[in-house]
């Protein structure tokens, strides 16, 4: 028996100003994305920003429908709208936040496992890893690659 251990590094950071002026570019339009959402059933509107090496900025936000199962999370309307427009171009980060009745989330939200595996498959398919960019008011939290949130994952590698 091996029990092994598996560390994860996250970095929270008070507000936007502690990070680079591109990611807080990117927080804004995060912002902006969430308030456009179509969330008329969970009130939940989630925004998300991707920035890609081009470094243009590609928005998103969840998309949801009377028949729940076929809206669609923030984070993959923005990275499959982004690859569809750009096949060829790698993902550097994206920002990711909610609005709700009371505002802005206070705490940020982590994307969910299918969106997680959505960013992974980006990072596979491009060789690079994506930031990660969680915003809250009280809070954001920052993560180097989508293996700090699954790092025990499936990929193409499994299917050799
Ligand atoms: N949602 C996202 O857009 N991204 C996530 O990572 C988590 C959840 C959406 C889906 C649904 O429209 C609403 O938030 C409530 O779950």
């Amino acid at each position: 028996m091996n029990k092994r251990e598996i560390k994860s590094f996250l970095i929270d950071y008070n507000s936007p100003a502690e990070l680079d002026e591109k990611y807080q570019e990117l927080i804004q339009k995060a912002k902006e994305a969430a308030q456009k959402a179509y969330a008329p059933y969970s009130k939940f509107k989630v925004g998300a920003a991707v920035l890609l090496e081009n470094n243009e900025i590609i928005q998103g936000n969840n998309q949801e429908n009377a028949a729940y199962p076929s809206g669609l999370c923030a984070e993959r309307v923005a990275i499959f709208y982004a690859n569809s427009k750009y096949p060829n171009v790698p993902i550097k980060a994206i920002a990711v936040t909610a609005n709700t009745d009371d505002g802005f989330i206070k705490e940020p939200i982590p994307p969910c496992g299918s969106c997680l595996q959505v960013m992974l498959e980006s990072e596979v398919r491009y060789e690079n890893s994506i930031q990660v960019i969680l915003y809250g008011e009280n809070k954001i939290t920052k993560a180097d690659s989508i293996k700090q949130f699954l790092p025990v994952n499936f990929n193409k590698d499994m299917l050799k």
